[in-house]
């Protein structure tokens, strides 16, 4: 698929005002995106978990305005205006402009408000621009009601990914796929796909509990940290190896192995981290308490043959996998051994989950 087929087209109807309300879950990357090009063009391919409790909700309120030279908002986080949100909102009408002709025949109200606390130092860039997508994408189709499904899914990938690389993989569950890549057909640069392949029963229902290691504000965002792959001495191997990893995780979760998940996915979190390591200027984001963790996690498998593992996001919380049949003894080995390196004692419990909603 072309990205022109995206651009926008003559409107068939004309609207004058309305509202829409989209939900959209976050996700949590398996084989990690880490370096991109020119126009959010990943440099490897990357595939994700969808949770299903940590949610961006999005209503958008436009109406008509005179003055369609310039784009007009204002943006609410829990009622109330968000001022410091506007310069990324506006980065990304302006990367998406060619593709939807209304962005400015209207004002918009954007009001937005994450089931997670904004403080948690969990991303809200991926429900976030996911939300905000689809509920541009509601007036897209309003203007141009011939649309596919197929294709406003699509074209809701699309501009996410615009917004935010990771949002591309928040629509869908149980998997989402982003970059082009062999062992998926129809993957893309593009946008996200949904896994293609039937998963494995013990992939089924996969638990997240997420440990709030530290709630502040990152030192380095993301955006940062990916253009720092460029020109970083490891780059070349990194993105090779992920879209290895990529095509092994395609058996993985298919063939049901749980050692090798484990070995796989907690490698992705650590080369993450190590490429930030690597980086010139080099950051750190893990804190004491993630190493605190992660070694108590490695005891308790040992100890236990439990199939519970961590994976990390760019920040110092860690994410805990484990099977659904594992819930209770893995939430009992949480609550006795790891929520004691948690910020305030605080964590998440999610689970694998379906994606984008309309409310
Ligand atoms: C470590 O999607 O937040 O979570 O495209 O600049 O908005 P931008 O970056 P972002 O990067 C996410 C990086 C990651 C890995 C992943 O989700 O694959």
């Amino acid at each position: 698929m072309k990205e022109r087929l995206f651009l926008a087209q003559n409107t068939k109807n004309k609207i004058d005002d309305g509202k829409t309300t989209w939900s959209s879950p976050s996700n949590i990357a398996l084989v990690k995106y880490w370096g991109k090009r020119d126009k959010q063009i990943p440099e490897n391919a990357s595939v994700s978990f969808t949770l299903n409790n940590c949610k961006t909700i999005t209503t958008l309120t436009y109406s008509k305005k005179e003055d369609n030279s310039t784009f007009s908002f204002d943006v609410f986080l829990d009622g109330n205006k968000q001022d410091d949100f506007k310069p990324k909102i506006e980065t990304f009408f302006k990367r998406i402009t060619s593709y939807l002709s209304f962005l400015k025949d209207f004002h918009f109200k954007i009001e937005t408000e994450n089931t997670f606390p904004h403080s948690s130092g969990i991303a809200s860039s991926a429900s976030g621009m996911s939300a905000l997508s689809a509920c541009l994408m509601a007036i897209d189709k309003e203007l141009n009601p011939e649309m596919s499904a197929d294709f406003i899914l699509k074209k809701t990938s699309f501009l996410a990914r615009l917004g935010s690389g990771s949002a591309c993989r928040s629509l869908e569950g149980d998997l989402v796929v982003w970059g082009t890549h062999n062992s998926i057909p129809e993957s893309t640069n593009l946008f996200g796909v949904k896994f293609p392949f039937n998963t494995h029963n013990n992939f089924k229902n996969y638990q997240d509990t997420i440990l709030l290691v530290d709630k502040g504000e990152k030192q380095v965002s993301s955006t940062i940290g990916h253009n720092l792959m460029h020109n970083h001495p490891f780059a070349q191997q990194r993105f090779t190896q992920a879209n290895q990893n990529l095509e092994k995780i395609t058996e993985i979760l298919q063939n049901g192995n749980l050692d090798e998940f484990i070995a796989l996915v907690e490698s992705e979190a650590l080369t993450l981290h190590a490429m930030m390591m690597t980086s010139m200027p080099y950051f750190i984001l893990m804190k004491p308490n993630t190493l605190e963790i992660i070694n108590k996690i490695w005891a308790f498998r040992k100890a236990t043959n439990s199939k519970v593992c961590f994976t990390l996001d760019a920040g110092a919380n860690v994410h805990v996998l484990y099977p659904e049949k594992e819930k209770n003894t893995v939430l009992q080995f949480i609550k006795n051994e790891l929520v004691a390196y948690c910020q305030n004692g605080h964590y998440i419990c999610d689970n694998i989950g379906k994606g984008l909603e309309q409310l």
